[in-house]
């Protein structure tokens, strides 16, 4: 006899779109006002909110100066990452040689966004203009690499895609702190 109660399927339609209903709107799924609002001033509102929520620090982030801490880490390990990928291109041997000059070019590119968004990082609490100030030059590495490889004749998508998230990145610091101003 498996004759189940005439309500049990009515009670599972029911509750089934509760469930993904509250899943959704529950605290791990919801990016902040604070985070939203900030991406939404970014040039990139998707790629604001996927990056700043990669972070697990980033829920919690009460203010604009934990946000600001967050993303210039992002900064700090994401152009890291990017410096080491290019690096080892430039030191494999079956890198083309006639590709050198333009990836030893995106290296020090790389050298000077790390060190912007290191220093920005460092000058946060004491001296929010000159963190703003920083934040927004270490894109300006992205976009020396990019034009080297240019005028290198060098097309390299995944160089180029990282150098996309550099200047994302910076732009959502130099976001940030901008709050951090006034
Ligand atoms: C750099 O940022 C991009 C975009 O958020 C992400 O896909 C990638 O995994 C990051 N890399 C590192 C090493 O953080």
């Amino acid at each position: 006899m498996a004759m189940t109660h005439p309500l049990i399927p009515a009670f599972f339609l029911l509750i089934t779109p509760l469930l993904f209903l509250t899943h959704s709107l529950s605290p791990a799924h919801a990016a902040s006002e604070l985070v939203e609002g900030v991406c939404h001033e970014s040039q990139n509102y998707a790629f604001c909110i996927q990056a700043l929520e990669s972070d697990p620090k980033t829920p919690a982030a009460k203010d604009y100066m934990d946000l600001a801490v967050i993303s210039l880490n992002l900064g700090i390990s994401n152009a890291t990452d990017t410096r080491s990928y290019i690096n080892d291109m430039y030191e494999s041997p079956g890198t083309d040689p006639s590709k050198k000059p333009a990836l030893k070019g995106c290296i020090s590119g790389y050298d000077g966004a790390v060190g912007s968004f290191k220093s920005a990082l460092g000058e946060l609490k004491q001296d929010p203009l000159t963190a703003n100030y920083d934040a927004k030059v270490a894109g300006d590495g992205a976009v020396s690499c990019e034009d080297q490889l240019a005028s290198g004749g060098v097309k390299d998508s995944s160089i180029s895609a990282r150098n996309q998230f550099t200047l994302s990145l910076s732009n959502i610091a130099d976001v940030i702190t901008t709050h951090l101003l006034h």
